[in-house]
């Protein structure tokens, strides 16, 4: 049990004074280790047996994969990090800067709001999966484009069914939009469960963690959105 400090802590990062923790069995964390640099392995691009790989096998697909133009300018591709067994898988769209440079996903400014807004809710980054629609940082941070998302979703199909979550969090309009094949504008896909996949796994979608850095105001409904996030997954 977190200590009461703390989480008044990681609240106020939210935005949030009051809020009710509801009961979760916690699954023990299986951490992944950050991705190294790609450099010097050999390029290969994805092919059909994607999903059928392993962790390692993905894993070194990822790290090696030249499959669209965003391998010339990355520093490494960033594969994805936490639980493989875990109950939650979070969803981003691609890395930024600090990801790039360090092999992991959400480890920059975002990434410290996405760790408060776990906390918020009983959960820490060890016992989530988090990973990106794309693995590799698109120069300026610009949208991802359609074929670079088409090459690069294979390798998240398989992360997903390797984890097998209870509930993905999609965060930000490019990752629910992609995951959702849906044009609609984040506020109409925000509050309601919808599914992804073959399998139908529980998805939810949350604003990005940049845009409530940028919008502090609407933290309040990121906050009903993990409340909604909880009830999907049935904690
Ligand atoms: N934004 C994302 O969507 N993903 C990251 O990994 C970092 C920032």
């Amino acid at each position: 049990m977190m200590d009461p400090q703390r989480r008044h802590h990681y609240l106020q990062a939210m935005g949030i004074v009051r809020w009710q923790r509801r009961g979760r069995a916690e699954r023990p964390a299986e951490p992944d280790c950050p991705a190294p640099r790609a450099d010097g392995a050999s390029p290969v691009a994805p092919d059909d047996d994607i999903g059928v790989l392993d962790w390692e096998g993905l894993r070194e697909r990822v790290l090696a994969c030249t499959a669209c133009d965003l391998y010339r300018t990355r520093t490494q591709a960033v594969f994805g990090v936490g639980n493989r067994n875990a109950d939650w898988m979070i969803v981003g769209e691609a890395p930024g800067a600090e990801e790039d440079r360090r092999g992991e996903p959400f480890v920059g400014r975002a990434g410290q709001l996405l760790d408060s807004m776990l906390h918020a809710i009983g959960l820490d980054r060890q016992q989530v999966y988090i990973a990106n629609v794309l693995k590799c940082r698109p120069p300026n941070n610009r949208d991802p484009r359609p074929e670079e998302v088409e090459q690069c979703e294979p390798y998240l199909r398989r992360q997903v069914a390797l984890v097998r979550p209870r509930l993905i969090l999609a965060v930000g309009r490019v990752a629910a939009q992609n995951l959702l094949k849906s044009n609609a504008p984040l506020s109409r896909l925000r509050g309601r469960r919808h599914s992804y996949g073959e399998e139908a796994t529980p998805l939810v979608v949350t604003y990005h963690p940049a845009y409530l850095l940028r919008s502090p105001l609407e933290k309040r409904k990121a906050w009903q959105d993990l409340q909604l996030a909880l009830e999907v997954a049935g904690r």
